[in-house]
């Protein structure tokens, strides 16, 4: 099979696996990280929303072999060492989640979105499209402010 080199987190990896197989197959089962979520598979749901190259994605959707060179980083690389992200320590400070499954991508999509709009608007954070089967709407768009007023 062939290898695919890429980093993950910051940490260069390596793996054997057919080009087509999707990056969340090869983060979850190949390198044993778990922080993104298999919820739908099919780029919907967006439960697995990491950043490639610094940018939402969704590797449910994304083939291992588009991933070639570039920076994948994933709920477990967000922090800054024990600095949580902004928007990891608003989530705790506003106690967003519920069940907790959606909320690695729910984080991952925030973050992205305010490294590219620092004072969003809430018709943009209503345009994100990350699922919460718990409707815990209202506390992400409050996170995502705090996040906004203090990161
Ligand atoms: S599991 Fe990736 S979008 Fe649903
Ligand atoms: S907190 Fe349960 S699905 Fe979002």
């Amino acid at each position: 099979m062939p290898t695919h080199s890429f980093t993950v987190n910051g940490e260069a990896v390596t793996v054997d696996a057919p080009p087509d197989m999707p990056m969340l197959w090869v983060l979850r089962d190949l390198l044993g990280v778990t922080g993104p979520k298999y919820g739908c598979g099919v780029g919907v749901c967006r439960a697995c929303t990491s950043h490639l190259d610094g940018d939402a994605f969704n590797p449910c959707i994304t083939p291992v072999g588009e991933c070639a060179g570039r920076q994948v980083t994933t709920i477990e690389g967000l922090a800054d060492g024990d600095t949580l992200h902004a928007v990891q320590q608003a989530w705790l400070d506003v106690d967003v989640a519920q069940c907790g499954f959606c909320q690695a991508g729910q984080i991952m999509t925030a973050a992205a979105l305010l490294a590219t709009n620092a004072n969003p608007t809430d018709a943009d954070i209503d345009a994100i499209e990350n699922v919460c089967r718990c409707g815990t709407y209202p506390r992400i768009r409050e996170a995502i402010k705090r996040a906004a007023a203090t990161g």
